[in-house]
């Protein structure tokens, strides 16, 4: 090598350095302190510069490098992942005296006072990670504990598990030092809120749904393909240091040496001098649970001392220094009496579960979803069954499954109708697809819905046209479609029974009114598949007027941030019928605005370029609705409280987003407030 190409390498090789310095980083401020550094755009570029960087000189590829987390090759099956020291499961408590036990036996053994880490349980499941000096060498399963699966592959494409120690050089010196070979264990979960937005999408391809997120969580660590897994968006918490560390006393101690290592570590872990205050941190994590967006199924009690740790040891598997207190099930046995079959905005029929009411979790359920046909069979759900039925969160109540040893022979098997249980017209139920479609545009449910859909607030925000008055109308004949509103006129709503004069009035201003939403709302209001809020602003932002979103191609529309195929099929689709066509006409001729100010005067909303966060149930406004006032006024909506969040919209029953923003001095706003600047 001539001496100038030698150093060539030598600066492609510290620049190579330099950049994974930087997008490790990024990557930890971003998934892991929820507190992002740099742009989307500047991390886009400086992955993007080592790419090429490693596609030119191959040589400066390592396994720890960012740009492998994905792009594994797919394998065969999983190789055996041998644990160093075995993965033990816990004891359970399922009362408060068994807790009390676990510590008069530990207070005994130790032969004083014992203070206790509590953390909450999370519900997913438990991996290992091998560290060699300060790179992730090896991950595994737990398996049946001595031995689990080597999956380390899959575990790389999860964001917040560190490639690299973060301040490993730095801890070398500083605090304890971490040894070459360090194994960490945690545990892998799925946020709900990925869990529902990974169920819809499957649902929309009438591929099963998961149970849980647990489920999805367990079988995303398990595919043989590993870009599987990483569109799953798994998450991970780290729980447990396994190899001493010199200088690491506690348990206390060690979690905080993870997070300075790089992990995330779960935020609500607490210190407990006592058994009350264990107790209370119980009680209090079994109440808020909801307020989190993933799932805990109780709260691990951890003698907090390491040195207690190993001298009260492990009996049977069972560690003598750490039990779960294990939350009430929000899972119950009832009888599944029928299912009856609703029609939705699009005509999708939903089976939904009539249930013999059952207490779950202090709330009453006596209906439940069962998504759709696929998911009845593949799930031998049978009317008269005994079935389980699951309530998580604010996940809808869901049946499981049948208790098979329940069965008695009397049940019976369910069918899809064939005719819509409303209008009577044919049912389409194309083959190979799990959902079932009324095939009249025109029967009074899907109008229903539709209305009701156009004028809840996000949308049209027709006040005065809510669920009962949407029936009405549509019962009565009076709109057929949601041009029909505009239509209507003061003899007509007379025929509506306890309608009085008063309120035609002011429902008729309240339409007259409606007319000048603007085309965000309008098209989020039409109800095409898949167009929430967020994509009805950005389509009216790039296209301007409602002819040029009829006319755009799929690839026109697909040029517009975010829009992918399915949306621009959708939207297609939409205005190729002749009769939303004729529809749209109807709305235009009616006076409706079907243009959007241009970008640069909806970028002079109240909110422009402000970035809001929405925690806790508004009085009124739905999420989607809160969303679409907030883009409709220019804002940004996002996830998580940052720096970089300007207000946070405040509900009932906040969740930790709340103490956030009051952390970093972030303005609160209520519903009232929200309304002020977005009018
Ligand atoms: S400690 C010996 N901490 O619960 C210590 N486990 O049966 C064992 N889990 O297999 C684990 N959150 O999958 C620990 N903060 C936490 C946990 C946790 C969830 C799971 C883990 C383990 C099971 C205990």
């Amino acid at each position: 090598m001539s001496p100038a190409a030698k150093k060539r390498a030598e600066s492609a090789a510290a620049r190579a350095e330099n950049l994974r310095n930087r997008i490790d980083e990024a990557n930890y401020r971003y998934y892991v302190l929820d507190d992002p550094s740099i742009t989307d755009a500047e991390f886009d570029a400086l992955l993007r510069e080592l790419v090429e960087l490693e596609k030119e000189r191959p040589q400066l590829r390592t396994p720890d490098s960012p740009t492998q987390r994905v792009g594994a090759v797919p394998s065969e099956r999983f190789t055996p992942y041998q644990h160093a020291r075995p993965m033990l499961s816990l004891a359970n408590a399922v009362s408060e005296d068994e807790v009390r036990a676990f510590d008069e036996r530990a207070r005994k053994l130790a032969g004083s006072a014992v203070a206790y880490v509590c953390e909450l349980k999370i519900d997913g499941l438990a991996i290992a990670l091998d560290y060699r000096n300060g790179s992730l060498e090896r991950g595994g399963t737990r398996g049946d504990g001595r031995v689990g699966e080597d999956v380390t592959a899959n575990l790389r494409t999860i964001n917040t598990i560190p490639l690299r120690l973060l301040s490993f050089e730095k801890l070398r010196t500083t605090m304890g030092a971490p040894n070459d070979l360090l194994e960490v264990r945690g545990e892998v979960y799925l946020r709900k809120s990925d869990f529902e937005r990974l169920n819809a999408g499957r649902e929309r391809e009438g591929l099963p749904v998961f149970a849980n997120p647990r489920n999805a969580a367990s079988g995303g660590v398990r595919q043989l393909d590993p870009a599987l897994t990483a569109q799953r968006r798994l998450s991970f918490f780290a729980y447990q240091l396994v190899d001493d560390v010199a200088g690491l006393r506690t348990q206390w101690e060690s979690l905080r040496y993870l997070a300075e290592l790089g992990f995330p570590v779960n935020p609500n872990v607490a210190r407990a001098a006592t058994v009350d205050e264990v107790l209370a941190y119980c009680r209090q994590w079994e109440e808020r649970r909801d307020e989190l967006d993933y799932e805990i199924d109780g709260v691990v009690i951890k003698v907090d001392d390491l040195a207690l740790q190993e001298r009260l040891g492990v009996v049977a598997r069972d560690p003598r220094w750490a039990i779960a207190f294990k939350f009430k099930p929000r899972e119950a046995r009832t009888k599944l009496i029928g299912i009856v079959v609703t029609v939705g905005r699009t005509g999708t029929l939903n089976p939904n579960a009539v249930l013999e009411p059952v207490k779950i979790g202090g709330v009453t359920v006596k209906s439940a979803t069962l998504h759709n046909i696929d998911y009845i069979r593949s799930n031998d759900i049978r009317i008269g069954d005994t079935v389980l039925v699951t309530r998580a969160g604010d996940v809808i109540p869901r049946v499981v499954g049948p208790v098979l040893t329940e069965r008695t022979g009397r049940e019976r098997v369910f069918t899809m109708p064939d005719v819509c249980p409303v209008c009577g017209s044919d049912v389409d139920h194309p083959p190979g697809e799990a959902i079932s479609r009324c095939t009249n545009a025109a029967c009074p449910a899907q109008v229903y819905e539709r209305l009701r859909h156009f004028a809840s607030r996000g949308a049209m925000d027709i006040e005065g046209l809510g669920d009962v008055m949407a029936q009405q109308l549509t019962e009565l004949g009076l709109v057929g479609d949601i041009a029909g509103i505009y239509a209507l006129d003061a003899e007509q709503l007379a025929e509506v029974p306890r309608t009085g004069s008063k309120s035609i009035e002011n429902l008729l201003r309240n339409i007259e009114q409606s007319k000048r939403r603007g085309l965000a709302r309008l098209l989020y209001g039409l109800g095409i598949r898949f167009v929430g809020s967020q994509t009805a602003q950005i389509l009216a932002d790039d296209f301007g007027t409602i002819e040029a979103i009829a006319d755009a191609s799929s690839d026109e529309l697909q040029r517009s941030e975010g829009i992918g195929p399915e949306v621009a099929g959708s939207v297609t689709l939409f205005f190729k019928q002749p009769s939303n066509l004729e529809m749209i006409e109807r709305l235009r001729a009616a006076g409706v605005d079907t243009t959007a100010p241009k970008r640069a005067r909806a970028a002079a909303g109240k909110l422009a370029g402000k970035t809001l966060v929405l925690t806790g149930t508004l009085p009124s406004l739905s999420r989607e609705e809160a969303t679409a006032l907030i883009l409709a006024a220019g804002g940004k909506v996002t996830g998580s409280v940052s720096k970089k969040t300007d207000y946070v919209v405040v509900g009932d029953e906040p969740g930790n987003k709340r103490a956030k923003a009051e952390q970093l001095g972030i303005a609160l706003l209520d519903e009232a407030a929200l309304r002020d600047l977005t009018r």
